[in-house]
């Protein structure tokens, strides 16, 4: 259901999460807080213009996604030259000078493996719309891959999203979904120093007090 979900957003076209400029916390954070890192991860990329600020700011990026028509997308918009290569159940696009990987599949599945196949040795997250654009469950899975897949020291740039619904309900509405400060807490706080940087009322349809929060995570 959740695969199924997000093909057929980017098979309809149906991608209002995507943004044609660089993100503005990136532009405004991005060069300080990353100036120690080399090699960025963006988990849930989609096809994102910030994978090049990355690439302009001389950092080599790893993305995974989960739709072949975005990662497509991201090279040819671009255009970027790439090569492919077939990874167990992963097809990878490499940019022919190697800095620009984006992994096509299930960032659930990924692994410690397929990292050290393509020698991406990460020490950067960069996260808008990822952990946002999973309800609960997922969420908690997500957070404990990242966990899996990166214990070394590294620095976790998180924009999240937080509303209120107009009308009492347990049911969770999103994407995007709303992920309260406490929530991040409970997620991270065990293997990161959590610095919430800036918090920005956004307008939103059919919720209230809506806005969007950047954390710093450092170990
Ligand atoms: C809300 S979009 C955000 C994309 C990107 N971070 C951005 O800022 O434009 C979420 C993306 O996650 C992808 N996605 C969802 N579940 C995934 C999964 N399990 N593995 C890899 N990608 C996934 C979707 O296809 C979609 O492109």
């Amino acid at each position: 259901m959740h695969r199924d979900f997000w093909l057929e957003r980017w098979k309809k076209k149906e991608i209002g999460f995507h943004q044609e400029n660089y993100n503005e916390y990136l532009i405004q954070y991005g060069e300080e807080f990353f100036k120690s890192c080399n090699f960025i991860f963006v988990p849930l990329c989609g096809k994102t213009k910030d994978i090049l600020w990355f690439y302009h700011n001389k950092k080599k990026v790893a993305g995974i996604e989960l739709s072949e028509i975005a990662c497509k997308e991201f090279f040819i918009e671009n255009q970027i030259s790439y090569n492919l290569i077939y990874y167990n159940d992963f097809i990878v696009y490499v940019s022919i000078d190697k800095k620009i990987i984006i992994i096509n599949g299930d960032f659930f599945q990924l692994n410690k493996e397929l990292f050290e196949y393509f020698e991406i040795h990460i020490d950067g997250i960069y996260d808008r719309a990822s952990l946002i654009a999973l309800p609960s469950d997922l969420r908690k899975k997500y957070v404990e891959k990242i966990f899996e897949l990166f214990d070394d020291k590294i620095k976790y740039f998180l924009i999240t999203m937080e509303y209120e619904p107009l009308e009492n309900s347990d049911k969770e509405i999103g994407p995007p979904f709303s992920v309260p400060e406490k929530e991040i807490k409970i997620l991270f706080q065990d293997k990161f120093k959590l610095n919430k940087v800036k918090e920005k009322p956004i307008e939103r349809n059919n919720v209230k007090n809506c806005k969007e929060v950047l954390y710093f995570l450092e170990k």
